[in-house]
């Protein structure tokens, strides 16, 4: 044992061990989505630039693919972090894991250095098993497809081996049936057909049913396993919000599926089917806020890791507005028939995968800087100061807002200029693309895109120093009902 506030990897169990380091790899691609998406939101000001070096299409490919695999990353790291304390064992496979774990990154640093080195060619069948599949957000060639799967399998053997052998917790249980469906689904991102509207059915299988179903319900689990850590919350009460959260969400989401379907050639009785449960889809992430907020309330805001409750609190907000609200505001046929594929959407979309998903795995990231400093104060009034943090908080939040209220904007115009008055017409498209109100809102969302990355750096620099110069233990944990 070594002095507190020291980082020693001897104050992590082995699934703690192998955590970290996928931690530190989705930190590094978080701030590779951040550069390109930097660089896309410059094109929207000055076409030109880099045109021919790194085209637009490159640049937007690699920030929101960087984005599923740094979210993966710290989803599979936080699902090694809780599970020898969950099951009350060693990993099982272990060894096999911490391969699997270099195979799967260097097979990411290939899949990216390809996608900035051939940017432009044909479409055959050799350039979707080496170069490019075209799906987006998921564009990985197949070679890599095949690769992931094999991880996820290794890595799905580590879960479901360990809690089988040791115990077999609730948080255990819906993370172990959540995590097939997770993998399962993956698979229908590789069915290949010319036709464009099968395509994009089975596509939507894998980008609607994670984000709005598997992945809610992993960060269900570990919000749950997040307030028994920070707030020392009774396990009978996550566990029975978490099952009704997950009731929920399978409930609207599976169906809410529909809201992809309006106009990709699928029959019409979609209309109804996805205006009805995906308005519904909400009802669960209002379930997440009460949860957290009256858990917290009950403890009167006395957590062990102050950071890690902050993010937890900002998941269920953020969940809340940037999924649910954002959401619902153009999930209906009738409103999606003018804000479809435009900035409205990037707005949901930044919003959602940020306030749904970036929390929880930060939050996460401040649970594992303390224990691996040997489980330091976290708590109020810390040796070093608290301002790096909440300043990080802040300007990410900051930052955020901004890009989704100018996306907003500009969404707003589009809606009203080239669908409604232009009725959807290809002069209604640039005349839109040229109005002020449009233009105006690109520069915003830079301004906010600044403002990010400013948080993001302090972030980075917090999780590095931050408990360094603490000598105190972590505060205890009050168990109250
Ligand atoms: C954490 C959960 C969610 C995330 C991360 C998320 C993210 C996204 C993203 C990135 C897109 C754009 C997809 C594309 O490239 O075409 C999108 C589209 C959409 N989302 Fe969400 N979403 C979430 C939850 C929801 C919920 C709960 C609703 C409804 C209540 C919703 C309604 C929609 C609709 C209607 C579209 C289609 C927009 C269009 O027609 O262009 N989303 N979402
Ligand atoms: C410096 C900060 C950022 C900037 C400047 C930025 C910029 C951009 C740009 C220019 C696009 C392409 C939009 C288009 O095709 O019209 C985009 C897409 C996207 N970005 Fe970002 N981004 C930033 C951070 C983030 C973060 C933190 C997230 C989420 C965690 C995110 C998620 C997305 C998503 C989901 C899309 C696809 C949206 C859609 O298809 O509707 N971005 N971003
Ligand atoms: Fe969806």
């Amino acid at each position: 044992m070594t002095a507190l506030g020291k980082l020693d990897s001897s104050n992590l169990n082995g699934g703690q061990k192998l955590g970290v380091k996928y931690y530190t790899v989705a930190l590094a691609l978080f701030g590779a989505q951040i550069l390109f998406g930097l660089l896309a939101g410059l094109q929207y000001l000055y076409p030109d630039f880099l045109f021919g070096i790194l085209d637009f299409s490159v640049n937007r490919m690699v920030h929101i693919n960087a984005m599923v695999v740094w979210l993966l990353f710290g989803f599979i790291g936080s699902s090694y972090w809780l599970l020898e304390d969950e099951s009350g064992i060693p990993v099982v496979g272990l060894k096999l894991g911490n391969l699997i774990f270099w195979v799967f990154t260097l097979a990411v640093v290939v899949v990216v250095l390809v996608y900035l080195l051939i940017q432009i060619g044909d479409g055959t069948h050799t350039s979707i098993w080496l170069i490019n599949e075209g799906r987006e957000y998921i564009e990985a060639p197949r070679w890599a497809d095949i690769g992931i799967v094999v991880c996820v399998l290794v890595f799905f053997y580590n879960v479901a081996a360990t809690f089988t052998k040791g115990r077999f917790t609730g948080v255990g249980g819906v993370l172990v049936l959540d995590l097939i469906a997770l993998a399962g689904l993956y698979l229908a991102g590789m069915y290949y057909t010319p036709n464009i509207s099968i395509d994009q059915h089975w596509w939507w299988w894998v980008i609607h049913l994670w984000v709005e179903a598997t992945w809610e319900v992993l960060v269900g689990c570990l919000m749950a396993y997040g307030l028994m850590k920070t707030l020392g919350v009774r396990r009978k009460i996550v566990e029975t919000w978490l099952y009704i959260e997950v009731a929920l969400m399978f409930g609207s989401g599976i169906l809410g599926l529909g809201h992809h379907y309006f106009w990709i050639g699928t029959p019409e009785y979609w209309f109804a089917i996805g205006g009805f449960f995906s308005a519904l889809e909400p009802v669960p992430l209002v379930a997440m806020v009460v949860h957290a907020v009256f858990d917290a309330g009950h403890h009167k805001l006395k957590s062990t890791n102050n950071p890690a409750l902050a993010w937890i609190i900002a998941q269920a907000f953020g969940n809340f507005f940037g999924a649910g609200v954002w959401g619902f505001m153009h999930t209906l046929p009738q409103i999606n028939l003018y804000t479809h594929g435009t900035q409205w959407t990037a707005s949901h979309g930044h919003f959602a995968f940020f306030g749904a998903y970036v929390t929880m795995v930060i939050a996460f990231f401040y649970i594992a800087i303390q224990k691996w400093r040997g489980n330091v104060y976290m708590s109020g009034n810390m040796a070093g100061g608290s301002w790096k943090w909440k300043w990080a908080i802040a300007l990410l939040h900051i930052g955020m807002l901004a890009m989704t209220m100018a996306l907003l904007i500009s969404g707003y115009e589009q809606s009203q200029i080239e669908r409604a008055v232009e009725g959807s017409s290809w002069v209604g498209y640039f005349t839109a693309q040229a109005h002020h109100w449009f233009v105006q809102g690109m520069k915003w969302r830079q301004i906010g895109g600044w403002i990010f990355t400013a948080g993001f750096v302090l972030l980075v620099w917090d999780l590095l120093t931050i408990g360094k110069r603490e000598t105190r233990p972590a505060q205890a944990l009050t168990e109250i009902d």
